[in-house]
């Protein structure tokens, strides 16, 4: 089977990875976390598609078979360098605006995402292609990674500042909420507690695993994979450039999967920064 690489600024895209475990359990992974430098959504694009870049291609010097940018801001700033500078399958992930747009009764619906997602071509692009009678309300949730990233997800302090971010959204009357970010979905209690269960809460991870889960079919057609002679797999291994062992130990906190985890070995020079 295969091994794939997740990488995001932080905790976030250990959303995409437990929606991986649960859909592709037998593939081994890399997790890789820039917690040093998160949050990436307040940097500049050139900062974010540069250390993006470099990141995604440590991951596949290391042998991985695929890439997952699980990343909404790295994604919208850096796939089109990552693809065109890495030679192996990378999968993207982008907000759901596109079935927001579809499920919405009202046509109103929330968008909460980094700023510099909200700024990006990209996400204006695909906001081009939607219909005008569908109102977008964007929300840039600055301050909530750094506290997701302190384990605070729970926290009154997150409530707090969560409540600011989507009083527009709540204002405007949105039947819907694009979780534009995957550190949001880790967010997902404290929405709920917020606007209550009636509003549509629209997460990509399950789309973001279903395509990658299409490159690896085809990867495997290609008779590469064919016979592995690999015995472990399922297994992730854990690389922050800030701490590995609170990386692992967060993983085990936020996601709902059994870990098996490879011993954390001290993270490599080079993505220390
Ligand atoms: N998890 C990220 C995203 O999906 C990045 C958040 C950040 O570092 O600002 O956009």
């Amino acid at each position: 089977m295969s091994l794939v690489g997740v990488f995001d600024s932080g905790v976030g895209g250990l959303s995409i990875l437990d929606e991986a475990l649960r859909q592709l359990p037998e593939h081994d992974y890399i997790y890789l976390a820039d917690s040093a430098n998160a949050p990436y959504g307040e940097k500049s694009s050139e900062w974010i598609a540069a250390r993006s870049l470099h990141l995604c291609q440590f991951l596949a010097r290391a042998n991985c078979d695929a890439i997952v940018v699980a990343c909404n801001t790295a994604t919208a700033e850096a796939i089109k360098h990552i693809r065109a500078q890495v030679n192996i399958p990378v999968v993207g992930v982008e907000p759901g605006i596109k079935p927001a747009a579809m499920q919405s009764q009202n046509g109103v619906v929330g968008v909460l995402a980094t700023e510099a997602t909200l700024k990006s071509d990209k996400f204006n692009a695909l906001l081009a292609t939607l219909p005008s009678e569908c109102r977008f309300i964007k929300q840039a949730g600055a301050g909530l990674v750094p506290l997701i990233e302190a384990g605070k997800a729970d926290s009154e302090e997150t409530l707090d500042l969560l409540a600011k971010h989507l009083e527009p959204i709540q204002d405007a009357g949105s039947d819907t909420l694009v979780l534009g970010c995957t550190h949001y979905p880790f967010l997902r209690k404290a929405i709920r507690k917020l606007l209550g269960d009636s509003i549509t809460l629209i997460d990509t991870s399950d789309a973001v695993v279903r395509q990658l889960k299409r490159q690896l079919e085809t990867l495997e057609q290609s008779k590469k994979f064919a016979n592995s002679s690999k015995q472990e797999h399922g297994a992730v291994r854990f690389i922050s450039s800030k701490d590995d062992v609170a990386l692992r130990n967060m993983a085990q906190d936020l996601m709902r999967s059994d870990l098996q985890l490879h011993d954390v070995s001290s993270t490599p020079l080079e993505l220390v920064e």
